[in-house]
């Protein structure tokens, strides 16, 4: 799968990059690309963004530089999904992760400031997407939570079997995942249960299921 990241930012990834799992699928299952505005930007002094019309205080980013950025990549061909990362987008669930992790191809469009010229998500993105309810600074953590979902689900990403079973997956019905336990069985009398020291699967299954939520 390619991933592009538009950003002002692109070296604020470098931490993302270097951790499993993204690390682990980077070069093979994922081919990751990061691009600044900056780069490509047809206003002079690499300037990205601009007064709101109507007043008020904040830049806004301008709609000829995200399309410069995008035409510069993709020469007028972009990808099947391009998502601006917003407060207002629709909320991110696993199954939208799921859903984006399903292409070959996907963009993901990072603002600050005020955000974007309307007409960016109206003309040049197919998703609008909102990690939740509150504002953060800027839409690269947004992009670095869609690309930590994107790439856990990706082939090879996890140990085999660890993404199974995992919170709002089909295995559990879409559910919160039960709790874990290791050693030492007892720490200040906090005591493992039982029956997961049993040894008994058939229990410990169960235990399990009625703890799904
Ligand atoms: C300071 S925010 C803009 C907030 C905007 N003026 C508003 O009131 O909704 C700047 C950028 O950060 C990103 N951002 C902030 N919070 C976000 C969220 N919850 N989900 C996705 N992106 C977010 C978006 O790219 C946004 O355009």
């Amino acid at each position: 799968m390619r991933i592009d990241v538009f950003t002002l930012v692109p070296h604020a990834f470098a931490s993302l990059t270097e951790q499993r799992p993204l690390a682990t699928v980077l070069g093979s299952e994922l081919d990751l690309r990061l691009h600044s505005y900056r780069d490509t930007t047809p206003l002079r002094a690499g300037q990205v963004d601009d007064e709101p019309y109507g007043g008020g205080a904040g830049m806004v980013l301008r709609v000829d530089v995200v399309a410069a950025a995008l035409d510069a990549v993709y020469g007028g061909a972009p990808p099947a999904r391009v998502v601006a990362l917003s407060p207002q987008g629709r909320q991110l669930t696993q199954e939208v992760v799921e859903d984006l992790a399903r292409e070959s191809h996907v963009a993901l469009l990072s603002a600050r400031f005020e955000g974007f010229d309307e007409r960016i998500v109206a003309h040049l993105c197919t998703d609008e997407v909102s990690i939740g309810p509150y504002v953060l600074s800027n839409g690269d953590l947004p992009a670095m939570v869609v690309l930590d979902a994107i790439a856990r689900r990706l082939p090879g990403a996890l140990a085999e079997g660890s993404g199974e079973l995992e919170s709002f997956s089909v295995s559990l019905g879409g559910g919160l995942e039960y709790p874990h336990y290791t050693r030492p069985p007892e720490f200040r009398g906090w005591m493992v249960p039982d029956v997961l020291l049993s040894g008994d699967h058939g229990r410990i299954e169960a235990w399990r299921r009625d703890r799904v939520r």
